[in-house]
Formats: C-alpha cells, structure tokens, sequence
C-alpha cells in the first residue's frame, strides 16, 4: 500500500477509535494499540509533508461533542499533550523546546532591529528567520524550572467562575466545542459551588475529573448484588457518569476531580508561574494534586517519572503518566503551541503493569458483523487496577503469533489500563505436550455455522446471517437511537422475538405479528400500541439513519451521512462501483470496499427489498420530488450550513438547499461557495471558512441568497 492510501486508512481508522473512546466512552482498542496508529500517521506524515491533511486526527483534539448536550464553545481552547514514552523522548522535548526559545528570541530581536532601521548581517538574517539551532546559535537557552504532576485517567473539563460562582462546565468535547455538563459538575463533592470573597471576576479552571477506585469497586459491587454487568475500567465509567442527562445518577457515582491549569482568567492576581498558579488555585479551595512537584532539572523530572512508576498501584485512583510542564508562564507564552497541543509541555506515558496468570481456554465469540473473534478464559488475576478474566485474542494470527495455548501460564497486562491483552506465554512453564489450539471450524450458535476466514485482516466470519449470536446485535443496533431509533425495542424484547422466532433479520421488525407479542407475558394492549406506533415512525428515519442501521463493516455515522448526502438515494449507493463509493471525498478503499461487498450479498439484498416493501425512506430527503418545481436559484452552489436556523430543522435546511439546486455538505472546503451561521455554530467550520475566504452568511442573508441566488 503507498504512503497516500495507508494515510488514508490510519485516519479512517483514528477517527473510528476516537469517536468509540471520547464520545462513546466504549473504547475497542488498548491504548498501546491506538498510541501506535497515531506514531504511524504522525512518521508518515513527517516523511511526506506534501500528504499530511489539515483534518488528520494528528492535528486535531478529542472527537466532536455529542448532540445530548448543549454546546458550550472554549474561549481558550482546550488543549492536548504530546507523548514521550521513554527517557530519550524527554530529553527531546526539552531540546525542542529550547532551540525553539533560541529561533522565537532570534527573530524578534531581529524583528526589534530591523524596525529601528538597524542593518542585519548574513547571518544574523539566516537567523531571523528562525533557522537558528542550539548548537549554531550565539544564545543558549535551558529550561530547567519543571513541574511535574501525575497524568491523571479521567476526562477533561473545563469549570467557568464569575465572580466567585461556577457558572458552567464544559468537556472538552474536539477543544473547541465541548458539552454543557453544568449541573453533573456540581454534584461533584470536591468543586467548589462558589468560590472565597476576592476571587478573580473571571476564572476558567480546567482538569481531570475522575472515578476514585473505591467509588469505582462499590458500583461494581453493587451491579454484581443486582446481577447488573461490571464496568469495565474508572476511566470509562467517570466519563458515562459524568455525561448522564440525569444528574442525580451523576450524583451517586463519588466522582472526584484534580485542577491543572487555568484557561481565561479576568481580574486574577499577577502570577509569574505556573506552580504558583496551582497554589493560588488551591487557596481557592479547588482540588490541586498533592503529588505535584517543582523540579530543577530535566534529570529531577525523570526521577519524578520514576517515582510514578512505582506509586502508581499505592494510589487511591489511577494514573496513565506524568506530565511535565515548564514552569515559567512567560516562557510558556514564548513557545506557544500546535494546533493540538502545548510546546511547554509533555506526557510521560506509563508502561502497563504485567503479571502471570493461567490460560484455561481459548472461546469464540460472535460480534454483530458476524467477526468470530478469539478470547482467552483466564484464571481471575489483579492488574492495572481491576480484575480480569478475559482478555481477547483478536484473530488466529495474534493467537499463533503469540503461540498461547489453553493450559499455558500466560502474560497480562491491562493495555493503557482499559482493555486486558494477554502478551504471550510463559515458555518454561508449559506442560510438555501441550497441543496448539486450532480455530474452531463452526460457529458456537446452536445452527453451528460455518466459520471462514476472509478479507486480509485475518479474521474469521459466520456469515449466517440468521445466527442468533450476531442477530440480537445488529437489530439492536438497528434500532438503536444513532439508528432507526425504535424506542421500546431495547434488549430484552429483542432476545424475547429471536427466541420466539418472530426475528430471523432486520427486515422483519417491520412485519412483526402484533396479535402474538400481546399474548406473551409483559405485554399489554399500551406496551404492544407503543412499539407499534415506534416502529411505524422509524420507516421516515433519513437516508443516512437506515445506512447506520444496516450495519455495515467500518461504516460509521459521519461516513454513513457522507455516503447519503453523496448519493441520494439507497439504490444508487447499492449500484454503485467500488470506484464510485471511494471517489466521494471522505470515503477511503476500506469503506468503499465493504459497502460494495455488503450489498453483493443476496441475504442483504433480500433484507433490503424486505425494507423497501415495508416503505422505509431510501431517498436521502423526501421533499426531493416536490422539490423540482422551486426555482434553481442556487445551482452549482455549495452553501455549508453550521447551528441552528430559526424556522429550519437540521435537515429541513438542506433540503431547502438542494430543493434549489444547490449542495450542502457538512464541511467546508475550497469548493464551499457561502458558509451560513445560525446559534451555537461550530469554531472549525467557522475558521475554516475564515482561513479560506468563504463568506459567512447569517440567517436573514441566506433567506435572501435561497431566494435571489445572490450573495448579499
Ligand atoms: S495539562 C494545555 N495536566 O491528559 C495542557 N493534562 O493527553 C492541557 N491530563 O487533555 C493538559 N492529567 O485531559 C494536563 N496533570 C495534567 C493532566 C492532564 C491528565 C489529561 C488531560 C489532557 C490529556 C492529554
């Protein structure tokens, strides 16, 4: 594969994980493995300038905020940190940073010369324009006032007071935008509702919110006394808690939260440092770690990584690194940022704990796609700050490239501390004769069916698409809310009509026999009429929903919205080449290959006409047909429309865009003809369009432009 389509694949795949870890909270990867696709992306980009992308997740934060909450939009923005992962990193973050002082120093010495008519020399030029090195350089530069504080796992927040009271608390959502979670953050015991007489007018506190682990061990000991499923880590479980619609559950879950920076401040005392900000915040009666640590030395620093090494297991939360920052605020200022992250700062990433423990078995189970993947059933063992029992394998080759088999003592870790991986087995103390394990040829569902290897990701596939393993899955997600949006057609009512033989695929939620479920215990003539009038609702869902619900390999939300806007219609995306799918901008080889291969498949195809009988929406708005008849004004115009317009839904507005001829996409490019604004629009589309020279219209300028065709 060349640089190019590897390119494009890494950011296909970043932007799954991210959307799964910031915005689901369900990561599916450790973060070992997430950490190694962005080193690749960030090498390859490095070696081919020419291919790096302004979108790429290497220059962006986090993952847009969801639609569940109000978006509250960062004043400053809210930053991420640059990894270091061994000693010699470190040192070449503080080389960085320090030839960087050197060329900033330079070339506005150069600058200050130059415009008092000062005449430079060569060299002195050379140097203005910020080519100078630290071993070239006349000045030398060392950054040795450091702090250091531990990296929290948690999620970042943001907490505005004014005059003393916390008026708002945003995630950090992509850093620019993030969601309005006031009233969860106030339920947190250690937040200060209001802070002491004499606080600053305007105060933006940020840090880490966290699940202790004693908070974290009692709910799982209470899912297990209600027979409820254990949370899989804190982190995860702080950011489900802290994102409910309902604080009072928010309220019960004894999150906890370390301040680590400031964002904007107004009417603040004149701090020189940012440990003396930490104090100030502290005497503010905000939660500042007590482990943080102002060193004279990189060499210090490392000492305090080290330290963290060995504490991490003592502390009552957890950790995932260090993090060390310069301690000077000017200096701070002086370096600046990325797009993404701060120059005067780094993450030292810890490894992850290992330990041994037995291999009883390899199972295999079934995921919604129908992937048969391989996990290992271990002997119960305490690593990285939880149990584990399971951990997966992958596919076959993770499993014969690890040479793990059932009866081996084995390896564990918790990758990143989220999801266990077993490393590899304990050659000395295998039993002699310990046969291979082989991949089970059948499918564990009672239809037994069987299982292929296929594609070139080394998996194994039922490909029953009736298999009771993978049914319950995908009408589940089917009708989950991203999708079809089937309310009262949760879990259990879904297992309920498999088991009674009601469901053999997705296309039969829509002929389900009604009679029949009204005589089955838990149903009443009103729970029967709500899933019935449920049911009937989803067949309007848009284009872009359905695509969402069929389920399709690596198909994602956003891609989901791209290929509907792209095509219009169902059919057209059925009938299109593989060539077609992957010429559409956002769509990469990966995508395009898996929806051309899903709908090759003649069960899919008879899923569909069972959709299509029923009158699901295939067409990507409705109002298409009427739509004909309005005047053309905006052909061949490319208008993105970014917040809410009074008197328009969200698709109510493209609709009215194209109605007229023109296109409305959800992103602006070179080719965007007007960029509209209505409330609480997104920053990137905003500045993009800045950067770009699109003009930006507002409400009344786009009634008239829909009108006229003409730009006011
Ligand atoms: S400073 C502009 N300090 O790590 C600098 N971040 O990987 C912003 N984190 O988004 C971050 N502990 O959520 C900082 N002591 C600490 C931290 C910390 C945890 C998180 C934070 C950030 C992420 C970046």
């Amino acid at each position: 594969m060349d640089a190019e389509n590897r390119i494009a694949e890494l950011i296909e795949r970043i932007r799954y994980h991210d959307q799964l870890y910031h915005t689901d909270d369900a990561p599916e990867i450790p973060d070992a493995d997430y950490d190694r696709l962005k080193r690749e992306l960030l090498e390859l980009e490095a070696a081919h300038p020419e291919l790096a992308r302004p979108d790429s997740p290497t220059q962006t934060v986090g993952a847009d905020p969801s639609t569940l909450f109000a978006p509250v939009e960062h004043r400053m923005p809210m930053m991420s940190l640059d990894n270091a992962f061994d000693r010699g990193e470190l040192n070449a973050w503080i080389d960085r940073a320090q030839r960087r002082l050197i060329a900033v120093r330079t070339r506005r010495a150069a600058e200050e010369a130059n415009s008092q008519g000062v005449l430079l020399l060569a060299g002195e030029e050379k140097r203005a324009e910020g080519e100078v090195t630290a071993e070239t350089g006349a000045t030398s530069v060392k950054l040795d006032n450091l702090v250091c504080e531990l990296k929290f796992d948690g999620l970042a927040v943001s907490l505005r007071y004014e005059n003393g009271v916390l008026v708002q608390a945003a995630t950090r959502g992509n850093g620019r935008v993030g969601e309005d979670i006031t009233a969860n953050i106030l339920t947190l015991k250690p937040v200060p509702h209001r802070l002491p007489a004499g606080a600053p007018q305007v105060l933006e506190v940020r840090g880490e919110v966290y699940m202790p682990l004693a908070a974290f061990d009692a709910l799982n000991a209470q899912q297990d006394a209600e027979g409820k499923p254990r949370y899989a880590n804190p982190r995860n479980t702080a950011a489900g808690s802290l994102r409910q619609k309902d604080p009072s559950i928010t309220a019960t879950r004894g999150l906890s939260m370390w301040c680590y920076s400031v964002g904007e401040v107004q009417g603040g005392p004149e701090l020189a440092t940012h440990s003396a900000t930490l104090e100030y915040l502290d005497s503010l009666g905000l939660p500042v770690n007590p482990e943080t640590t102002a060193v004279e030395s990189v060499d210090a620093a490392w000492q305090f990584v080290e330290q963290c090494e060995a504490m991490r297991h003592d502390l009552p939360y957890e950790i995932d690194g260090a993090v060390i920052k310069v301690d000077h605020l000017d200096l701070q200022q002086e370096l600046g940022s990325t797009s993404r992250a701060p120059r005067w700062a780094v993450a030292y990433k810890l490894p992850p704990e290992e330990k041994t423990t037995k291999l009883f078995d390899i199972h295999v189970s079934i995921g919604s796609k129908g992937k048969a993947t391989p996990f290992a059933v271990l002997e119960p063992v305490f690593v990285g700050g939880s149990t584990v029992a399971m951990a997966t394998l992958h596919n076959e080759d993770q499993v014969r490239e690890k040479d793990v088999r059932p009866g081996d003592t084995v390896v564990v870790r918790k990758a990143g501390d989220v999801i266990p991986e077993v490393l590899g087995p304990v050659l000395a103390d295998r039993p002699s004769g310990l046969p291979e394990w082989v991949f089970p040829e059948v499918c564990p569902c009672p239809h037994r069916a069987e299982l292929k290897r296929e594609g070139d990701d080394a998996a194994h596939y039922c490909r029953f698409l009736q298999c009771p393993e993978q049914l319950r899955g995908w009408i589940e997600h089917f009708a989950a809310r991203n999708a079809l949006d089937i309310e009262h057609l949760g879990e259990q009512r879904v297992r309920q009509f498999i088991d009674l033989g009601l469901i053999a695929d997705v296309g039969d939620i829509y002929t389900l026999d009604f009679d029949l479920i009204g005589q089955q215990e838990g149903f009443g003539e009103l729970s029967v009429a709500n899933l019935a009038t449920a049911i009937e609702a989803s067949k309007q869902q848009t284009l872009a929903r359905l695509l969402v619900g069929l389920n399709i390999r690596h198909l994602g939300d956003t891609t989901c919205e791209v290929l509907a806007e792209a095509f219009g219609h169902l059919d057209r995306i059925m009938e299109a080449s593989v060539d077609d799918l992957a010429e559409v901008d956002g769509i990469g080889p990966v995508i395009a290959g898996s929806v051309h291969e899903f709908f090759r498949s003649e069960v899919n195809q008879d899923i569909i006409e069972k959709l299509r009988a029923a009158g699901l929406n295939f067409a990507e708005d409705s109002d298409q047909i009427e739509a004909e008849a309005l005047p053309q004004t905006l052909e061949g115009m490319t208008i993105v429309v970014t917040g809410g317009l009074e008197g328009y839904t969200r698709d109510g507005v493209g609709a009215a865009i194209k109605a007229r001829g023109g296109k409305s996409p959800g992103s602006v490019s070179s080719k965007t003809t007007a960029l509209v604004v209505g409330e609480n629009p997104g920053a990137s589309k905003l500045d993009k369009a800045e950067k770009l020279g699109v003009p930006v219209l507002d409400g009344a300028q786009f009634e008239q432009l829909l009108e006229t065709g003409v730009i006011a």
